[in-house]
């Protein structure tokens, strides 16, 4: 039985299940390669599998992510590639997936696009993914199945250009209430940017911050979030913009 590693970057934790029910359709005895932790350089073999998750950020990869990404390697080492998004643009990160993946020695055998609840704008894409989307990612995780039985690699067209887009930093802030704050620490210790000073969470750094909202997902107090005149204009024309409901795109 090949050994499956679920490898993902993922501050809230969407990215994490839709990769998470992928590999368990295709092994539920998996290992995990979380990337919002792991910093550090590792090869697999050609008999692994890898099912490799990643948020999208303004239609790229999270920039820490993908260089964190770069440090893995396969060995002709079969990968299915998903890029998860908030309902709103893809752009070219499911192509810079790919292309990441290729570079770096994997088999690439199959891509998906998938739909989860918005990070940031909380209005768009509620409760995503939900039973349809469920459906179609096992669907499609069956699909692989027969692939990695058969054989055969990525043969359709990933959309995107090249160059990619700029990376672009959205211009909110993501604050801190401190009477809420209890000092637990655990956003010091999750945030992939080392933004925020253990001896004060409240005073993050916005140069670093890349507004993953690993920090706002993991306080046990509900104490950080988006704030700020430029979140709250954006926040109703953003919902409104992207309120139409997009569906998964498979590729092989
Ligand atoms: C900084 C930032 C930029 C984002 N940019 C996009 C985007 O370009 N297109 C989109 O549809 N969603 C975008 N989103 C939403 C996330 O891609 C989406 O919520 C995804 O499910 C987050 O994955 P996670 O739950 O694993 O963190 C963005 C979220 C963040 C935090």
């Amino acid at each position: 039985m090949n050994k499956v590693v679920k490898v993902y970057f993922s501050p809230s934790e969407t990215t994490k299940k839709v990769v998470g029910l992928i590999a368990d359709n295709i092994n539920e005895e998996n290992e995990i390669c979380d990337l919002l932790y792991f910093d550090g350089e590792k090869e697999f073999s050609s008999d692994d599998i890898v099912v490799v998750g990643m948020p999208i950020f303004a239609g790229r990869l999270p920039e820490t992510a993908a260089k964190r990404l770069s440090k893995l390697h396969g060995n002709n080492t079969k990968a299915i590639a998903v890029a998860n998004y908030g309902n709103a643009q893809i752009k070219d990160a499911l192509l810079e997936l790919v292309d990441i993946l290729k570079e770096n020695s994997f088999d690439v055998i199959a891509a998906a696009t998938t739909i989860s609840h918005h990070s940031i704008f909380d209005g768009v894409a509620v409760g995503r993914p939900d039973e349809s989307d469920i459906e179609k990612i096992n669907e499609f995780s069956q699909k692989v199945i027969e692939r990695i039985e058969n054989g055969g690699s990525l043969e359709s067209e990933i959309p995107g250009n090249k160059p990619y887009v700029d990376l672009k930093q959205l211009p909110f802030i993501v604050s801190c209430d401190e009477s809420k704050c209890v000092f637990c620490l655990e956003c010091v210790s999750v945030c992939p940017e080392g933004a925020i000073p253990d001896d004060d969470p409240a005073d993050v750094d916005i140069d670093l911050c890349s507004r993953c909202t690993s920090c706002i997902n993991i306080c046990p107090e509900d104490a950080r979030g988006f704030t700020g005149d430029a979140f709250e204009a954006t926040k109703p024309k953003f919902e409104s913009a992207n309120a139409e409901r997009k569906e998964p795109e498979f590729y092989f």
